[in-house]
Order: C-alpha cells, then structure tokens, then sequence
C-alpha cells in the first residue's frame, strides 16, 4: 500500500490549473492506485490529483462502493441548488456549509481510456463539483463570505503548524485516530 503526504492549504500546487491527460500511461495507472489507497487512509471520498503534488487533470472518487475515476472530467448540465456541509482533505478539521448544484452530469474519461457520462445528485453531485474544482486550483473556502472566510482562515491559523512544509503525512496512527473517528465520515472531500 502507498499513501501519498497530502498537500494541505498554503501548498501552491493546490491553487495551479491542471494539465489535461493525454495518454494513459502505466505511471498514470499507478497514481490511480495510489490515490485511491491514500483516499481510503485517510477516510475520504475524493481527492484530486493537486492534493498529492501532481497536475494531472485526474480524481478520484468513492461513495458507498461506487469508484469513479474521472479523467479529464467536465460539468456539461447543472441544475437546482443544494446547501450542506463541507470538507476537504487538504484542509483537515475545518468544515463549512457550501452551496453547489443539486444535480450535475460530467464527461470525463475512465481508466481504461473510454469516454463516459455521469448523472448525479446529492452527495456524489456534490463530491464531483469539489473535485472538478481542485483540478481547477479552486477550494471549498473559496464559496464563503468575506467573513466567514476569514474567521475559517483564523481556524486553520491555529492548525497550520501540524503540517510542516504544508504536507499531511498519514502515519499509521494518524490512519488508525481517523478510523476510529466518525464525527465527518461523509465530508472529507
Ligand atoms: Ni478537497
């Protein structure tokens, strides 16, 4: 098993655009693996290529047994509005209501190279805006108000220094604490 340090607010990465998948190579095929093996340490749903330090236009997702890779992904029809709260993965212990659409359908391109479709609501629609935006340097803070940013900003001031060099490293106990803690298990984007 291979989980990847997580990049966490601060790290630049998590603010460039990705660069669109051209070719699915054996290395690319590994990065998926590995995405998903650090996605399930650390007791996520998603996570987006920037959040272990690559450009690839690459995420991953998994909700209750459904896995998704989506490459190259694509909003192509949104619809309603849904507000529910929210968390990422590269801002750990920080949640926030965010309103997203109800409904989205995506374009993207599986693992094997095959071009598909996706219909979604709820939490999956939800999952897939929050990683679509990571693979566009877009945060969850990034929808709050002026002040609701900042008081979110004055929080994670005081969790910062957790993560020398803005990286989350999953050590085993780190993996063990976050199994055994439920409070979030649905927000961890
Ligand atoms: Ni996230």
């Amino acid at each position: 098993m291979t989980v990847l340090p997580i990049q966490v607010l601060g790290s630049s990465i998590l603010r460039v655009e990705t660069t669109p998948v051209a070719e699915i190579t054996d290395e690319l095929q590994q990065l998926i693996d590995h995405m998903f093996e650090t996605m399930h340490a650390a007791q996520g749903i998603g996570l987006a290529a920037p959040q272990v330090g690559r450009s690839e236009r690459l995420t991953v997702i998994e909700i209750e047994g459904e896995r998704i890779v989506a490459i190259n992904p694509e909003i192509v029809e949104e619809s309603g509005t849904d507000r529910a709260e929210e968390g990422c993965l590269s801002i750990p212990d920080i949640y926030a209501e965010v309103d997203r659409s109800a409904r989205v359908v995506v374009e993207a391109t599986d693992r094997e190279g095959q071009r598909f479709e996706i219909e979604a609501d709820g939490l999956m629609a939800r999952c897939l805006q929050h990683e679509i935006d990571h693979l566009h340097g877009k945060l969850f803070i990034d929808y709050l108000s002026f002040l609701k940013k900042r008081a979110t900003m004055a929080r994670w001031e005081l969790q910062k220094s957790k993560y020398p060099d803005l990286l989350r490293i999953l050590t085993p106990e780190v993996i063990q604490r976050l199994r055994d803690d439920h409070d979030h298990p649905d927000e961890r984007l």
